[in-house]
């Protein structure tokens, strides 16, 4: 196996708080790890050391063996990670089919504003059918990204995701918002789309967590204070009362 994903002594302050204190964390090729902790736990700022957003002030971060830390988000992207944010990141007033088709062009190294011109463009066209097929969204080609459902956005924005054909996916909590059934229909979408890919997500239910998960860091104090399995994390003292004995009283992991 071959580490896809490495931090090691990874460090960031905001003024005097202290977010991430030295962050350690080795991710394989194809791994799906879930990243867990409480709300404020250092959670996004790390997906945003990686993907670039953010620079760290101490520590290396490495993508396929090369290092990435204090490289712009951009010059990552083409390295072979993707990101999807928090929020959603759509353009509104266009298409589902147009949505999609400009993230696999972006990707190609076209841009965002050529896609008109090059409709004859086969490899893309073929990318971007294939995509819609993957998120169930054929049927929802023409439609504006604003009229879809909220579930249906995030799931275009899961394909504007994988557009990219990137190696290495980031997903910051994929299924905010979502009810019980839109989470576990979305999962499974996740399942089907990343497969053989390198997944670190961010995610809230437990249930989805334990299920997904190849491997869970647990995040606290912006240290990693659990790496392993679900099954070795469930068993973990230190988390079941940090963090999980947490839920366990009724109160959600994020409260
Ligand atoms: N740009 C920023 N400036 C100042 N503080 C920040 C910034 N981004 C995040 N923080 C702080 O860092 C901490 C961790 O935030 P975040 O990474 O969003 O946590 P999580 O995603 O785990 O909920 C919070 O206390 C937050 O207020
Ligand atoms: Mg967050």
């Amino acid at each position: 196996m071959s580490v896809a994903l490495s931090l090691q002594g990874v460090h960031r302050h905001f003024g005097h708080t202290l977010v991430i204190q030295g962050i350690d964390l080795e991710v394989q090729t194809g791994e799906r790890v879930a990243v867990i902790g409480p709300n404020g736990a250092g959670k996004s700022t790390l997906f945003h050391l990686i993907s670039g957003k953010l620079k760290p002030q101490k520590g290396r971060i490495e993508l396929n063996g090369q290092r990435i830390d204090g490289l712009p988000p951009h010059a990552i992207h083409r390295m072979g990670l993707a990101r999807s944010f928090q929020i959603t990141n759509l353009f509104a007033a266009m298409s589902v089919y147009e949505n999609l088709r400009c993230s696999v062009l972006w990707s190609l190294g076209h841009g965002y504003s050529c896609w008109k011109f090059l409709s004859g463009l086969k490899d893309a066209n073929q990318r971007t059918e294939a995509l819609l097929d993957q998120l169930g969204l054929g049927h929802k080609r023409h439609s504006l990204a604003m009229n879809l459902t909220y579930a249906e956005q995030r799931a275009l924005e899961l394909g504007v995701t994988l557009g990219s054909d990137s190696a290495v996916l980031l997903l910051d909590e994929p299924t905010a918002g979502m009810s019980r059934s839109e989470t576990r229909h979305f999962i499974d979408l996740i399942r089907q789309v990343t497969h053989g890919k390198t997944l670190l997500m961010v995610e809230h239910d437990m249930g989805v967590v334990f299920e997904l998960a190849d491997k869970i860091a647990v995040l606290a104090q912006g240290q990693v204070m659990a790496f392993d399995t679900p099954d070795k994390v469930r068993q973990n003292p230190q988390v079941q009362s940090a963090y999980l004995g947490v839920q366990a009283e009724g109160r959600t992991a994020h409260a």
